[in-house]
């Protein structure tokens, strides 16, 4: 593989992007704004919720103000980010939602939201605490939430929920998880403040603003682990976030040997960006836990690909929270690579890879509805002696659907 491409919007970043702009009283306006397929869910429910929006130039302009109540219940689609964040901004206003989701949404947990809304004051309610979620409009009150998991959605739930209480909130988590919500929502003039793993808000008037999103790192990741371990390869990514609650891969690379270097870092609507130069390197297996898990959690199947591919043991461990995200991500990656010839074995908060093995390939996979398994087979394939067939692969249009173009652009 050999050249540059730029990596598309960040997926995590343009949720926030709709749905603060639409809380901001004035028209905002967002570049770059992703057309995977979970923003797209985030800026309908906005929509519906009475928010004009419109693309000009582009930009995608966003006339925020006061929310009104919708017609008809919210469709999330596959996203768990809206329904979380959008349970949090419902709860506190004067009317009545009901959030649904697509099959694989409506497995996923939705406690981990309930139980600190509900100790603000709301009236959240699910099925066997899944979806959907039927949310009574109610007065809120500020509390202090200390959270068992590391999750930027729960901390935004919170948060945006605190916007609209009354009195101060704070959110206390035992990782740092990403925190665009935090870096957001003070570049729209929230009053919140960090602490290390805490933050707090009290309540504000959002103002519009101009959001540049960069692009996702979680995206350039396939990147990144293809030029990795494709022989003979140098690539450039542009534009890549490089906000450091997201940088776990880069981390990791780092430790497995890998070359991924960093050009021209600049910062961007509050969020740092820069471009990456990586070129095929000799890798070694490593172990990843602990503060590491958060900061590259969507990453974890991509990097059990590499791992495939590095020499001695990989360990991951402390991901129990992967076996609920779009898929059973440790179940599906261990099923899928086995069948590729790989050494993995599933752990109950991980897997552990043993490389070097040369995948074999010639066989039929699947991606159990989840785009970051349709991305990381593909990146598989690549290093495959026979090819193989990817079941379900229009999943990757949740979040990148320029995947397969920008792959092919490197030939
Ligand atoms: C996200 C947070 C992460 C991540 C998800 C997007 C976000 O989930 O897995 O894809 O945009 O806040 P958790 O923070 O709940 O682990």
């Amino acid at each position: 593989m050999k050249g540059t491409i730029t990596i598309p919007s960040d997926k995590s970043i343009s949720h926030r992007a709709v749905m603060f702009a639409s809380l901001a009283h004035g028209a905002s306006t967002i570049k770059n704004f992703s057309n995977g397929q979970d923003p797209l869910s985030t800026l309908q429910i906005c929509q519906a919720l009475g928010i004009q929006t419109e693309f000009k130039d582009r930009n995608l302009i966003i006339r925020g103000g006061k929310l009104q109540a919708p017609a008809a219940d919210l469709d999330c689609g596959n996203s768990g980010t809206t329904m979380r964040l959008m349970a949090g901004i419902l709860a506190g206003q004067n009317f009545n939602s009901t959030l649904t989701g697509d099959s694989s949404l409506s497995k996923r947990p939705m406690k981990r939201i309930i139980e600190p809304l509900s100790l603000m004051g709301a009236v959240v309610n699910g099925t066997d605490g899944r979806p959907p979620l039927q949310i009574i409009g109610a007065p809120l009150q500020g509390i202090h939430y200390i959270c068992p998991l590391a999750s930027a959605q729960v901390k935004s739930a919170v948060l945006l929920a605190g916007l609209h209480a009354k009195g101060k909130t704070t959110f206390t988590e035992p990782y740092l998880s990403r925190n665009h919500t935090e870096i957001m929502l003070k570049y729209m003039g929230a009053a919140i403040n960090t602490n290390g793993a805490a933050v707090s808000i009290e309540p504000s008037e959002l103002k519009p603003r101009t959001i540049e999103i960069p692009g996702d790192i979680s995206s350039a990741a396939y990147f990144i682990a293809a030029g990795l371990i494709v022989p003979d390869s140098e690539i450039i990514l542009k534009n890549v976030g490089l906000n450091p609650t997201r940088t776990g891969i880069l981390d990791v690379v780092k430790k497995m040997g890998g070359s991924v270097e960093i050009l021209d870092k600049r910062t961007v609507s509050g969020e740092q960006v820069g471009d990456l130069r990586v070129k095929t390197s000799d890798l070694t297996g490593c172990t990843i836990e602990g503060e590491l898990i958060p900061r590259l959690i969507d990453e974890l199947p991509v990097i059990a690909v590499m791992a495939t591919q590095a020499n001695g043991q990989t360990i991951i461990k402390d991901a129990q929270d992967l076996r609920n995200k779009e898929s059973d991500r440790i179940k599906a990656t261990v099923t899928e690579l086995k069948k590729l010839g790989a050494g993995v074995n599933e752990t109950e908060d991980g897997f552990i890879i043993k490389g070097k093995t040369k995948l074999t390939g010639g066989v039929e996979v699947q991606t159990y509805h989840d785009h970051r398994l349709a991305m990381s087979l593909y990146v598989a394939n690549l290093v495959c002696e026979r090819p193989i067939k990817i079941n379900g692969f229009e999943w990757v249009n949740i979040s990148f659907p320029e995947f397969e173009q920008l792959f092919d652009t490197f030939g």
